[in-house]
C-alpha cells in the first residue's frame, strides 16, 4: 500500500500506520520517497488513457509518498476494507478515506486490490531483500 502525497503532507502518516498495525497486520517493509514519473507511470500503467492519468500521475509525484508492505492472513481483503472506497465521499466513516478524505482526487491510500496486482507493485518500491521476516508477539490472539 502507499500513503499518498495528501497523507504526508497532511501529516496522517502516523494515524494510518497505527490503523494498520492496531488491526492485526504486520509490517514487512516501509520506505518514505518521492517517485519520480518513471516509477509512477510503472505504478499506475493500468491507467493509462484514462481521463485522470495526467493529473493522477502530477499527484502522485508531488510530494514524498510512504510505500508500505503488510502480511497476514486476508490481509489484501482486509486493507481494503481499512481503506475505504475509492471516493472518500462515499467512503463509510471509520474507514482511512471515510475519516479523512472527501473526493476521489485526493485519498490518501492506495491498496493493491489483489495478489496479482500486489506482485505487480511490491517490487516497483522493495527489493526481496528488504521485505523483513518477524514474528508479531502477539501472533496467537490474531
Ligand atoms: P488509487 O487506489 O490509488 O488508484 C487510482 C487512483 O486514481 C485512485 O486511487 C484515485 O486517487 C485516482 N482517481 C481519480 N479519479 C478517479 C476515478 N474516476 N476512478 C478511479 N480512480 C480515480
Amino acid at each position: 500500500m502507499l500513503i499518498k502525497p495528501d497523507g504526508v503532507v497532511r501529516s496522517k502518516v502516523g494515524a494510518i500506520i497505527s490503523r494498520i498495525e492496531d488491526k492485526g497486520l504486520k509490517i514487512v517493509a516501509l520506505r518514505m520517497i518521492k517517485l519520480d514519473s518513471e516509477r509512477a507511470e510503472r505504478h499506475y500503467a493500468i491507467h493509462k488513457g484514462k481521463p485522470f492519468y495526467d493529473s493522477l500521475l502530477k499527484y502522485i509525484t508531488s510530494a514524498p509518498i510512504v510505500a508500505i508492505v503488510v502480511e497476514g492472513n486476508n490481509c489484501i481483503e482486509i486493507v481494503r476494507k481499512l481503506v475505504g472506497a475509492t471516493n472518500g465521499a462515499k467512503a463509510e466513516p471509520g474507514t482511512i478515506r471515510g475519516d479523512y478524505s472527501t473526493g476521489i482526487d485526493f485519498n490518501l491510500i492506495h491498496a493493491s486490490d489483489s495478489e496479482e496486482s500486489a506482485n505487480y507493485e511490491i517490487p516497483i518500491f522493495f527489493e526481496e531483500k528488504e521485505i523483513m521476516s518477524y514474528e508479531r508477539a502477539d501472533k496467537d490472539w490474531l
